[in-house]
């Protein structure tokens, strides 16, 4: 088994924050994907999307893919909030915003959905869009409005759903199509939503007849499953993690 050693990432910044997300891995990671023969790129487990998001450069098609409802309702809406009401949005800390908006279920517009999501996956615990907890970075609106333009222009042509993994897996397979799969972490993550197994991840990839790059923890079950496939071993730490100093061993594996 080839091993990779802990490099620093840089971190990029990106709006959107999952538990699990790839910020420390991310320029690692993009250096693995082929640039060559590869005409549609997808994301079935797309997160906060920080790999996408690292890419050099767009794809032909390209697919985003989340069955969380809020991570799936923030990528849509990024694409079609204009900057203007963005501008207006107030991300000053509080617990009992936090709350109100946490309670809200029926939305007047898109941007109204778009900053209540935001602000509830910045301010709340390690990003679970739960609890409160005021980890919050400072200059989050000012960033997002650097940043905002050049987001809405690379989502522009973006495919965004909001699917099970494996129906997205099914629906754009081809020889030209490249998956980027990063699942929950196996017994370590929940999202609130089913629990999938190493099988289940290793079936719905079988057979496909594209190319897939699978980052998943160091777990015995991941190994077993793929133990046909190539696997690196790469150091890095979780983000999100409030014990963010901990370096963890994670999984690499890939058909090419
Ligand atoms: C490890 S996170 C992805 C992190 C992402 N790569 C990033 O950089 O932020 C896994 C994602 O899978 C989503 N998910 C969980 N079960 C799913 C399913 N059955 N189908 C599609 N997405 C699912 C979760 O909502 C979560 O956002």
């Amino acid at each position: 088994m080839e091993t990779i050693d802990l490099i620093e990432g840089e971190g990029i910044y990106a709006p959107i924050n999952r538990m699990g997300g790839k910020q420390y891995l991310k320029k690692r990671i993009v250096k693995l994907i082929p640039t060559e023969g590869v005409n549609t790129y997808v994301e079935p487990f797309a997160g906060g999307g920080k790999i996408f998001l690292e890419l050099p450069h767009p794809y032909p098609h390209e697919v985003l893919n989340d069955l969380d409802k809020m991570i799936y309702f923030m990528w849509k809406d990024i694409k079609q909030v204009g900057i203007s009401s963005i501008e207006k949005m107030d991300f000053t800390p509080s617990r009992e915003k936090f709350n109100h908006l946490k309670s809200m279920t029926k939305f007047s517009s898109p941007a109204q959905r778009l900053y209540r999501n935001l602000y509830i996956n910045q301010y709340s615990y390690i990003h679970n869009n739960l609890s409160y907890f005021n980890q919050g970075s400072l200059q989050y609106k000012e960033r997002l409005l650097k940043t905002i333009g050049k987001l809405k222009e690379r989502l522009a042509d973006v495919v965004i759903l909001n699917q099970d993994f494996r129906k997205v897996i099914r629906k754009y397979d081809s020889p030209t199509t490249f998956f980027y799969i990063d699942p929950p972490y196996f017994e370590t993550t929940g999202y609130g939503l089913d629990i999938i197994t190493p099988e289940d991840v290793y079936n719905s990839l079988k057979n496909i007849k594209g190319r897939f790059l699978l980052s998943y923890n160091n777990h015995p079950k991941v190994r077993k499953a793929f133990k046909d496939y190539k696997i690196k071993r790469i150091k890095t730490r979780h983000s999100g993690s409030l014990v963010g100093t901990t370096s963890v061993w994670e999984l690499l594996i890939s058909n090419y």
